[in-house]
C-alpha cells in the first residue's frame, strides 16, 4: 500500500499527475541519503566517549592512548582484504597522498572519468599533473576502449572512480594499467565495501581510497583512508600524510630512511573519528543489506518499462545500493520526467540529493567544474597548466570532450537509496515511476530509445 492508500496491483494508466493537478503519490519528502549515519546510536556515543574519557585524541601519542586509528586500520584490512591501511582526514586528503606516494608531478597525465568528483581533478592539478578525460559508458564509469585512447607516452596512471554505488569495470581497467605500465588509483569514495566477483573495491589497483565523509556509506563527518598491497607505497603514503617522515612503533618520526624523508600534509586521522569508524565499519554490511535491498527492488519493478533504459552494473552482487540512475530517451523526456516525479513527492527537500536530472548533478560533472573548463590556477604563473613541462599536453574540458557521458547526463536522473527507507517508502517511488511513465509523452510502454 503506498502513502495515499493505492494498492500498486491496482494501479490505473488513467491516474491524473500530480504536475497537472491530480493528487500526489506522496506529501512527506523520501528520508534524506546519508548511507552510514542512519545506522548510529548508542555505540558511536560509546565510542566518542571512551576517547574523550582517555583524553588521548592524537594517534601516535597520548595520556592513555586507545590506539583508535591503528585499529580502525587493521578492521579495515581485514574487511577488504589489502595488507597496508592508512587513516586520514577526508577523501580529498587520501586522493593528495596516494598521488603523492605515486610520485605523481609535473609533465605526467592521469586519466580521469567524465563522471567523478572535483576532488579528484583538484588533486591532480595541485600536484602539477594534466588531467586527461576520459569518457565514461552505460556502467556511468570509465569506458576501458576510450581509456586506451587516451594514453600518450606522458600517461602516468589512470584513476578509477567507482561511481554512484557501484564498481567501475575494474578487471579490465588493471589489464589496461598493467599492459600499458601506469598506475591504477581506485577510488571508492562513493563505493565503500563495493566488490568485483568477491574481491573488493580498492583492492584490485596500486592503490585504492576511501572518503568516510557524511554521504558516504559509513561515515565519521569527515574521514579517509588510504589501501595498498605495495609495502613501498603504503610507507612513502605514511610519510605523505604526516610530517613527510615515517615513524617508529613509539611514533618517533625516522629520519635515516632517505627514501621516505618526504613531505608532509598534515592529515592525520584523529583518534575520535576512528573511533566512530570502527563502529561504521562493523555495521557496513547491514548498511549496504538495506540500500541493495530496496534499489533491487525498485529496479526489478522498473525494468519491465521499454521507456527506461537502467545503469549497466558491472557485478550485481558488488553493487552497494546507494544510487539508482535511469535513462531516457532524451534530455526533455529526462527533465520532464524529473519534474513530473518530484510532484508526485519523490524528492527530499531542501537538503538532499534524490531525483535529479544528472547534468545539474553539480561537480560531478566535468563540464560542470568551472576551474577546471577555464583551466584556472591559484598561482599567478598559471600553475599547473602553464607549466614548461606540461606543454606537450594540451587539454580540453569543455562540454563535448567527452560526448558519450554528455548525452547520458542530460537524459538520465539518480534517486539516491537512504539505507532506512521503508517498503511504503518503495512502494511509493515506484508508484509514482509507474504514473509518470504510463503517461509521458503518451508513448506506449513497448516502444524503444
Ligand atoms: C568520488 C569521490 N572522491 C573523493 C571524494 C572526496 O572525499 P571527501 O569529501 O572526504 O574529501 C568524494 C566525496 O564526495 C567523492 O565522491
Amino acid at each position: 500500500m503506498t502513502e495515499n492508500g493505492t494498492n500498486l496491483r491496482t494501479l490505473q494508466n488513467s491516474e491524473a499527475l500530480a504536475i497537472e493537478g491530480g493528487k500526489p503519490v506522496r506529501t512527506k519528502p523520501l528520508p534524506l541519503e546519508f548511507p552510514g549515519v542512519h545506522y548510529m546510536n548508542d555505540e558511536e556515543e560509546q565510542a566518542v566517549l571512551r576517547v574523550i574519557r582517555s583524553r588521548s585524541l592524537f594517534r601516535y601519542y597520548g595520556v592513555d592512548l586507545q590506539g583508535e586509528v591503528e585499529a580502525f586500520e587493521s578492521e579495515i584490512r581485514q574487511f577488504l582484504g589489502v595488507s597496508h591501511a592508512l587513516g586520514v582526514t577526508s577523501g580529498t586528503g587520501a586522493l593528495q597522498v596516494a598521488l603523492s606516494a605515486l610520485g605523481v608531478g609535473p609533465g605526467q597525465e592521469i586519466i580521469v572519468p567524465a563522471y567523478l568528483w572535483v576532488s579528484v581533478m583538484a588533486a591532480v592539478v595541485n600536484l602539477g599533473a594534466m588531467p586527461v578525460l576520459a569518457d565514461i559508458n552505460e556502467t556511468f564509469c570509465l569506458d576501458p576502449s576510450d581509456v586506451q585512447r587516451c594514453i600518450t607516452p606522458r600517461t602516468a596512471g589512470i584513476i578509477a572512480v567507482h561511481m554512484s554505488g557501484a564498481p567501475a569495470k575494474i578487471p579490465t581497467l588493471l589489464k589496461i594499467a598493467r599492459e600499458r605500465r601506469v598506475f591504477l588509483l581506485e577510488d571508492c569514495a562513493q563505493c565503500a565495501g563495493g566488490s568485483v566477483g568477491s574481491k573488493k573495491v580498492g583492492t584490485f589497483g596500486d592503490m585504492g581510497i576511501f572518503s568516510f565523509q557524511m554521504n558516504k556509506n559509513m561515515s565519521s563527518g569527515e574521514g579517509g583512508c588510504v589501501v595498498s598491497n605495495n609495502q613501498r607505497l603504503y610507507h612513502r603514503a605514511v610519510a605523505c600524510h604526516d610530517t613527510g617522515y615515517a615513524r617508529d612503533l613509539n611514533g618517533r618520526a625516522i629520519f635515516d630512511d632517505l627514501d621516505l624523508c618526504l613531505w608532509g600534509r598534515g592529515y592525520r586521522l584523529g583518534e575520535l573519528r576512528a573511533a566512530i569508524l570502527r563502529v561504521q565499519l562493523k555495521k557496513l554490511p547491514a548498511v549496504i543489506a538495506a540500500m541493495r535491498r530496496s534499489k533491487y527492488r525498485i529496479r526489478r519493478e522498473l525494468e519491465q518499462y521499454a521507456q527506461l533504459r537502467l545503469r549497466s552494473i558491472v557485478d550485481p552482487n558488488g553493487d552497494t545500493g546507494a544510487f539508482l540512475i535511469v535513462s531516457l530517451r532524451d534530455a526533455e523526456t529526462a527533465r520532464r520526467m524529473s519534474e513530473a516525479l518530484r510532484a508526485e513527492g519523490i524528492g527530499t527537500s531542501p537538503q538532499g540529493i534524490n531525483n535529479v536530472v544528472m547534468t545539474d548533478w553539480g561537480l560531478h560533472i566535468y563540464s560542470n567544474i568551472v576551474s577546471l573548463v577555464n583551466q584556472t590556477s591559484v598561482d599567478r604563473k598559471g600553475f599547473p597548466w602553464k607549466l614548461a613541462e606540461n606543454q606537450n599536453s594540451k587539454q580540453h574540458y569543455t562540454k563535448g570532450t567527452c560526448p558519450v557521458a554528455d548525452r547520458l547526463f542530460e537524459r538520465s536522473i539518480l534517486l539516491a537509496i537512504p539505507s532506512c527507507l521503508s517498503e511504503a517508502d518503495e512502494d511509493d517511488i515506484i508508484h509514482a515511476f509507474r504514473k509518470v511513465l504510463a503517461r509521458l509523452s503518451g508513448k506506449t510502454s513497448r516502444e524503444r530509445f
